[in-house]
């Protein structure tokens, strides 16, 4: 079994090019699949998360070739097929394919998408738009298999209960085809549904208000192909930048839009964390006396909960008590336990509250990644820490963090990967 071995406690200096977002790339490139004919993606991140993508679009006879970060999807010969169940759980993201499927072909059959062990994560705010555009969908509750039928794709007002991205996503998907108007109310405002909206236009949709909660989707007859760039990863941008907070003596990312990290960048603010923004260019260098704060996770422009688990490792080298409350998700504070065994003081009050007393030096130790950005913060305690960390359970982590070693070792990160891939 491959793991990540680390010797902490190294100053890490230079500059971390940020990759294209994992949570746009996900959306984008089953998107291509409106268009017949060739589409180029551009800044596509090199993570598992792409390949499992890959296997699904391969699985419907979608031709696809990569040069670098640059994708080209060819769908003049694609067929409507059951995604099946393997395919389905590479990843969470694999729901994408019902409103695609559905604005195509009126049709989809696949199963309930994979995914991290954050939390039940439900698609039923996805299903009831799908319903509210005239989808019948019949599901086995033995297989796990959804069965997605339209006789006709209309379009309407839809109320989201929650600023769901994914189903804000989705819906936005099945309505770009559907005839007439689609109101989307209470939508999610992430960056990346801009950037997903975009390509969508491009290629001939008509869609308005992404980025804010009333999306309105006119349907369309046809699609063409186009080309769209992936926007920067907000996310990994943030997890770098809070290990150059305790690490780094000018550590920067670059290639990143610092207007997307806001909410991360405000927090910096109160703890007394210096960092300077240069264009496209952030550099962090360590501070002595980090304070203390509290950090709730919200929907976007909030405090992002990608960056949660993160955040708990700087907090743990604050001075003073810290309060984490988790927001969006109901188990994303997994990674505490092995914190806690590195020698951080950190009390669970319940799967999202937890207080973080600090400063607490971190030792090495053997650990595991329980979910992608739990694993992430693992590997920022693992840089943090004196002596040596093994982290298990690594293929979490590099469905998100393109080539993760190389960039850490690049600014000076004993890091590596041992054993053997199973
Ligand atoms: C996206 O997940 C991201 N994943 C997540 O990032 C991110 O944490 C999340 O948005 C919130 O920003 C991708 O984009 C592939 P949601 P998604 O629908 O769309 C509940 C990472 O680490 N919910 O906004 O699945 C759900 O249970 C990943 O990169 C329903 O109840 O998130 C959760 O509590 C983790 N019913 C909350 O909403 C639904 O139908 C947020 O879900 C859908 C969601």
């Amino acid at each position: 079994m491959e793991q990540i071995k680390i010797n902490g406690g190294k100053i890490l200096s230079g500059e971390i090019k940020i990759g294209g977002a994992k949570n746009s790339a996900v959306a984008l490139i089953p998107a291509a699949l409106f268009a017949e004919g060739q589409t180029e993606i551009s800044n596509v991140p090199n993570i598992t998360d792409r390949d499992a993508l890959f296997s699904i679009m391969r699985s419907l006879g979608v031709d696809i070739s990569m040069k670098g970060s640059v994708v080209n999807i060819d769908s003049s010969h694609m067929k409507n097929a059951e995604i099946s169940e393997e395919l389905s759980n590479k990843l969470r993201a694999s729901y994408y394919f019902m409103g695609i499927l559905l604005a195509k072909y009126r049709h989809a059959e696949m199963y309930f998408p994979g995914g991290c062990s954050i939390g039940a994560r439900p698609i039923d705010l996805h299903l009831k738009g799908f319903e509210a555009l005239g989808v019948n969908i019949s599901h086995d509750e033995e297989s796990h298999k959804y069965t997605l039928d339209a006789q006709n794709l209309k379009g309407a007002k839809i109320h989201l209960d929650f600023a769901s991205v994914g189903a804000t996503i989705n819906i936005m998907f099945a309505a770009t085809m559907a005839e007439g108007t689609t109101i989307i109310e209470n939508a999610a405002k992430e960056t990346e549904i801009i950037n997903i909206a975009d390509f969508l236009n491009a290629m001939g949709a008509d869609i308005k208000g992404a980025g804010t909660s009333t999306i309105t989707i006119n349907g369309v007859k046809e699609m063409h192909p186009a080309s769209i760039s992936v926007i920067p990863d907000r996310i990994e941008a943030g997890t770098y930048l809070i290990l150059g907070a305790i690490m780094g003596k000018d550590l920067t990312v670059c290639g990143v839009n610092p207007d997307h990290i806001t909410a991360v960048l405000n927090k910096f603010k109160d703890m007394g964390i210096d960092y300077r923004i240069d264009g496209d260019r952030i550099t962090v260098s360590r501070t002595d006396n980090i304070k203390a704060i509290n950090i709730t996770t919200l929907v976007y422009p909030g405090f992002p909960t990608d960056l949660g688990q993160p955040m708990s490792v700087l907090l743990t080298q604050a001075n003073g008590t810290s309060y984490f409350e988790e927001t969006i998700w109901e188990n994303r504070m997994q990674h505490v336990a092995y914190l806690n065994k590195m020698g951080a003081n950190i009390e669970l009050k319940d799967n999202c509250h937890a207080v973080i007393k600090g400063a607490t030096p971190l030792h090495g130790a053997e650990i595991n990644a329980t979910d992608l950005r739990g694993g992430a913060a693992l590997v920022v305690a693992g840089l943090v820490a004196d002596g040596q960390t093994i982290i298990s359970n690594i293929d979490y982590i590099l469905r998100g963090y393109e080539n993760l070693i190389k960039k850490l070792k690049n600014v000076g990160a004993d890091i590596q990967i041992i054993g053997e891939k199973e």
